[in-house]
């Protein structure tokens, strides 16, 4: 079962800093889920649409500037670009691990696009390293026209009528759903479809035996080790 660091590892560090991503490549793990924002037509890696709450700033993220981001910080850690996250976990991995890269906020699509040949040719990764995920069906769709190789995973927050269909209607690699709401039925339906499983966000070991048991693929977590720990363990 393959464990994402979920916004790196976010149990120990602030969510979304460089220190959550060292401290997740440091703790075993093998993959890192981010969350990004365009901000004057640069990808920069936060969870919420609003600045509030989570960081020193104030307003929605996306109407901010370089220098209003400059002065702000995550529990006393900047907000990191994008790039400079990738750089970073190319050094400390060689491009050796899983990125998923969750597109958030308005205007995501473009500068990602642009971005994404820089970083196969400039960094280690590979497309099988990069999975774009989105709750925006759209952005998903809309990166896997502009980048036919590129590994991308539509986000689910419930199960849909179809199920997995999804996964099928935009040539997905894997689909991503909420612990809440996983079901057999649309984990077997992804499979059929040839598509992985992974689920969010899951810290609790009896969720992860139960979800191991389902055949899930994956699974997204605040404390990675803990996490890798647990899902190496036999199922009872
Ligand atoms: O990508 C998995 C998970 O992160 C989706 O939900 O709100 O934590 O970004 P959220
Ligand atoms: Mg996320």
């Amino acid at each position: 079962m393959l464990v994402f660091a979920h916004r790196g590892a976010s149990g120990y560090a602030p969510e979304n800093t460089l220190k959550a991503m060292s401290k997740a490549i440091e703790l075993g793990a093998k993959a890192i889920e981010l969350d990004v924002h365009c901000v004057a037509g640069e990808l920069v890696v936060f969870h919420d649409r609003r600045l509030e709450g989570k960081s020193s700033g104030h307003g929605l993220i996306h109407l901010s500037t370089q220098a209003d981001l400059a002065k702000i910080t995550v529990a006393g850690e900047p907000i990191p670009s994008l790039w400079e996250l990738l750089i970073l976990l190319d050094t400390l991995t060689g491009g050796d691990c899983i990125v998923n890269i969750e597109l958030k906020g308005v205007g995501c699509v473009p500068p990602f696009v642009a971005m994404y040949p820089h970083i196969l040719e400039k960094l280690h990764f590979t497309p099988q390293h990069l999975l774009i995920s989105s709750f925006n069906h759209l952005y998903i769709a809309q990166v896997k026209q502009q980048l036919p190789q590129a590994f991308v995973a539509p986000l689910l927050g419930g199960i849909p009528l179809d199920l997995a269909q999804v996964v099928t209607d935009i040539a997905a690699y894997s689909l991503h759903l909420d612990v809440a709401f996983v079901s057999q039925a649309i984990v077997d339906d992804a499979h059929q479809r040839g598509a992985k499983v992974y689920v969010y966000t899951v810290d609790n070991s009896d969720d992860i035996h139960a979800l191991k048991m389902m055949g899930v693929d994956g699974i997204f977590s605040n404390y990675p080790d803990k996490a890798i720990a647990t899902a190496a363990l036999p199922l009872p």
